[in-house]
């Protein structure tokens, strides 16, 4: 499986500038988790919520302060980014109510199932449909049966005239965020080298194929689209 460029790709210079440097998106990102709060209002108050490739933590932190008696559990294989992550839970004081696992989903010990899971900007790190349908068939087994997946993903695969005007604009965003020129061409090899270039019907046959209903597209920013699904019942 294409897991191990992660804890490479944010390493500690990245996770230092991870979230400064994607301050330009962070009204869309506002919009997003308005959206995730809707979605999973229906959630039992003190329900478990599992954040998969949680980064520097900011989509358990905003559901933390939205959902306060609901645990979460933080899987994050990039040493760096989870030592932010915990550094923001305390200093938000939503620490004692969540779990930090540094490593991928494989190595998570066995827990009571989960009501939800948040997976965002993350599974577009699998090139082959394959191992990508594998890594949402382990956050399927890992949600109660009716469990919910918030599911984000750069889209890459658009029709080229669309992913040209999209990246443009994309390039704007990140100028706006302090990238430099440098940090631009970086991004622009490891989307190439990393990432697969798929369509949204294409991510949405790989979601099903783990283990979820049709997915449901509810948001879309540039290239970023994100998607609600539920398990189905499993073998
Ligand atoms: C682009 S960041 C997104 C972080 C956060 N979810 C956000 O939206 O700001 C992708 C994160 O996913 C992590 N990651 C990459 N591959 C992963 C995998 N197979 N399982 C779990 N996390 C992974 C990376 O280490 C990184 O922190």
């Amino acid at each position: 499986m294409q897991n191990q460029p992660s804890p490479i790709l944010f390493d500690q210079n990245v996770a230092a500038a991870y979230d400064e440097k994607t301050a330009l998106w962070a009204a869309g990102r506002d919009a997003l988790f308005s959206l995730i709060r809707l979605i999973l209002a229906d959630l039992s108050s003190e329900a478990q919520i599992l954040c998969v490739g949680v980064g520097t933590g900011t989509e358990m932190i905003a559901l933390a302060q939205a959902f306060p008696h609901c645990r979460f559990t933080a899987v994050e294989p990039a040493p760096a980014m989870l030592d932010i992550c915990r550094q923001k839970a305390a200093e938000h004081g939503i620490a004692s109510r969540c779990t930090f696992h540094a490593g991928y989903l494989d190595s998570l010990p066995t827990s009571a199932p989960f009501d939800a899971a948040t997976c965002l900007l993350v599974s577009q790190f699998f090139k082959e449909a394959a191992d990508r349908s594998h890594f949402f068939s382990q956050i399927a087994h890992r949600l109660r049966p009716g469990g919910i997946l918030i599911n984000s993903d750069l889209v890459l695969g658009l029709a080229p005239p669309v992913h040209q005007s999209l990246f443009e604009v994309w390039l704007r965003m990140l100028g706006g965020s302090g990238w430099s020129e440098a940090d631009i061409e970086k991004t622009r090899a490891a989307w190439q080298l990393h990432m697969a270039a798929l369509t949204p019907p294409d991510i949405e046959a790989i979601i099903v194929a783990g283990g979820f209903t049709t997915p449901v597209l509810f948001f879309q920013t540039l290239f970023i689209h994100a998607w609600f699904a539920t398990r189905t019942a499993l073998d």
